[in-house]
């Protein structure tokens, strides 16, 4: 047994307040902990867009809650006056990141219930979509257990657990999917540690992975991302498992930028590379990983840190966040209704069915 105490519980991304919300500032952690208020969908838009939230599955989370504030806030008699409306809310907040699809996938399940309910009143559709997006809240958090479950017989006892970026409770609606699936090792009463890479630019891996595993009392060592290599060549890592954006039909999987590097590492030295996403992260419409969007954010988030400057004034930069995993280099991807392996054109389609 591991003496760590693990409540999961804690941390939560989001939180509701008299009807609005609030979201932790996740640009600021762990230095501080800073809690903003919104209560508008052009607000919970710039939240997205500006990285206060992140982590696909908060992602979702968060568009669905902006798509009910924009509803609520639509001025308008007829149903039909009203989709239309809520279609240019949905089209406001889907414009603020392109890679993860599960912004998409929560907007859509916002905009399927209300136009099959068209025939009642403006009224019960805001009532509606306040419900809607509270489930969509609650059941990822469900989730997340769900496929923690799932995935924990994959890490046996003693694993030292390779990570990158956080796919923890901060980019879920808690719990996580890659540290859910540690959360839920360490529930069985397994002792694993984790390699929390850095992930540069924007430090997901130190700033937010450290923290949260910090705060469960679960062994957590920082790295810098250029030391993975050194650290499996070494044997001190024992298989590696990450988040994901968006998983292609076949299993390509897009995921924060550096995790292709790290699975072709994990290849070379024989280690299996595990992926842990909910089903709302798999995108079958597309056939593979070349047709995911992968977005470029500022080159200040390179060039800069806090303010300073890191790199000449004017120098070139390309600072793409995302990069994708091709589905030959992954051993397996954890989802909430079971882990597939081997052929996953057939199976992701399969599970997906179910
Ligand atoms: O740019 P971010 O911080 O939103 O990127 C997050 C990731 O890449 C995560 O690994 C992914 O969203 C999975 S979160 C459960």
């Amino acid at each position: 047994m591991s003496g760590c105490q693990v409540d999961p519980n804690t941390i939560r991304p989001i939180r509701f307040f008299n009807g609005n919300c609030q979201m932790l500032d996740q640009r600021l952690l762990p230095a501080e902990e800073v809690w903003l208020d919104y209560s508008d969908h052009q607000g919970v838009a710039e939240a997205i867009r500006s990285m206060v939230v992140r982590g696909a599955p908060a992602i979702g989370v968060a568009a669905a809650i902006g798509a009910w504030f924009g509803a609520r806030d639509i001025d308008c008699a007829s149903s039909e006056e009203f989709f239309a409306e809520f279609e240019k809310v949905c089209a406001l907040l889907a414009a603020t990141r392109p890679t993860a699809v599960n912004l998409f996938w929560a907007l859509e399940r916002m905009k399927s219930f209300a136009r099959a309910n068209l025939d009642r009143s403006v009224l019960e559709l805001k009532i509606g979509l306040e419900f809607e997006a509270l489930a969509i809240i609650q059941e990822d958090e469900q989730l997340c257990k769900k496929l923690g479950r799932k995935g924990e017989p994959l890490l046996p006892d003693g694993a030292r657990v390779l990570t990158h970026c956080n796919a923890g409770a901060l980019a879920t609606g808690g719990y996580g999917t890659a540290l859910g699936v540690i959360r839920a090792a360490v529930a069985a009463g397994k002792k694993i540690s984790v390699i929390a890479d850095e992930t540069r630019p924007f430090l997901q891996g130190s700033r937010l992975t450290a923290w949260e595993l910090q705060k469960d009392n679960i062994p957590v060592t920082l790295i810098c991302d250029n030391m993975a290599g050194y650290l499996m060549a070494k044997g001190e890592i024992d298989c590696v498992i990450v988040g994901a954006d968006r998983i292609a039909a076949n299993g390509d999987v897009a995921n924060k930028i550096g995790t292709y590097t790290v699975a072709i590492l994990a290849k070379e030295h024989n280690l299996p590379f595990y992926v842990a996403a909910p089903l709302s992260t798999i995108d079958l419409s597309l056939s593979d990983g070349s047709l995911i969007p992968i977005e470029e954010r500022d080159a200040r988030e390179i060039t800069h840190l806090k303010g300073i400057q890191l790199a000449p004034e004017g120098i070139a930069v390309r600072n793409p966040a995302f990069d994708v995993t091709p589905n030959r280099l992954v051993t397996a991807i954890i989802t909430e209704r079971g882990v597939v392996q081997g052929n996953y054109l057939q199976q992701l389609a399969e599970l997906a069915a179910d």
